[in-house]
């Protein structure tokens, strides 16, 4: 079999595929040889996809009925990864009830529909690879992240308990915690005026002074979905060019590094 070709034979659903991450995600396990299904809010005609439905991920019989039209059509459900959320920015003071109940549904209540959606067909099978798509602000704070850090670090929480409650069934989930992706999610924010300044300062943070690429977040999703993950599940992968390995203030740079 060629390198490439190392999920010949998986059925892979991704949400949230029309776009960034996800797509990227859909992308590669083509590359690598799976059969692909997305869903998101959007359409997509991209060639990547053997099955494309739209969906609100808050929508659970939904979501249960895309699972079931895979299963009806080819046979299996061998990976899923759940990259559909939205983001959202505030102090606590200035969040309202309205944008916390949308960004906790999409983010963590739609990330559990899928995860539940899946997880029968999954047992059925007795093996599955389940991705959850949280954040380093799920794994940290971040000044004005009150209610997507409080989405995300929830999503790491789930991980690691459907992780537990599944293993001996052969089911594996992760999450992967991406740092800030260049993705049209981030850009709607960072191409805001007056953002100049935000940007300098997140990318900075990134170890290597870059944002991350979307195929990056897919390489991880690869090897999450591959058996050479064999044995890793409840973790929570930072993705994220050393942005949570610590802090950095310059010194090396003084030393002559960099
Ligand atoms: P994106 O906006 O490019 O893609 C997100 C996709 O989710 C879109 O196609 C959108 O239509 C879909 N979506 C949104 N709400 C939905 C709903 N209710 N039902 C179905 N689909 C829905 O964003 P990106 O950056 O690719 O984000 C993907 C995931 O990665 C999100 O969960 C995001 O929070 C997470 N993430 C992104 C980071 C970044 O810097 N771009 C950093 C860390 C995490």
């Amino acid at each position: 079999m060629a390198a490439e070709q190392r999920l010949e034979g998986k059925v892979a659903l991704v949400t949230g595929a029309a776009s960034g991450i996800g797509l990227a995600c859909a992308e590669r396990y083509k590359r690598e040889g799976a059969i692909v299904c997305g869903s998101d809010l959007n359409d997509s005609d991209n060639p990547a996809f053997d099955h494309f439905q739209t969906l609100d991920v808050r929508d659970g019989e939904a979501q249960r009925d895309w699972v079931a039209a895979v299963v009806a059509k080819f046979g299996r459900a061998d990976i899923i990864v759940t990259a559909a959320g939205v983001g959202d920015a505030g102090p606590l003071h200035m969040v309202e009830e309205e944008g916390w109940d949308r960004v906790i549904d999409i983010n963590l209540k739609g990330t559990m529909l899928s995860v539940k959606a899946v997880l029968p067909q999954m047992m059925e099978q007795r093996s599955g690879s389940i991705i959850t798509v949280a954040s380093v602000e799920g794994l940290e704070g971040c000044e004005g992240g009150s209610s997507y850090n409080a989405s995300k670090g929830a999503v790491v929480l789930l991980t690691k308990n459907v992780a537990i409650d599944y293993a001996k069934m052969g089911i594996r989930c992760n999450a992967i915690c991406p740092g800030f992706i260049d993705t049209p999610l981030l850009r709607s924010v960072m191409d805001m005026e007056g953002m100049e300044g935000f940007r300098a300062s997140v990318q900075a943070q990134h170890k290597g002074g870059r944002l991350g690429e979307p195929e990056e977040i897919a390489g991880a999703a690869y090897f999450l979905a591959s058996e050479d993950s064999s044995f890793v599940t409840g973790q929570a992968l930072a993705v994220d060019g050393g942005y949570t390995a610590g802090h950095s203030h310059g010194l090396v740079e003084m030393m002559g590094l960099g």
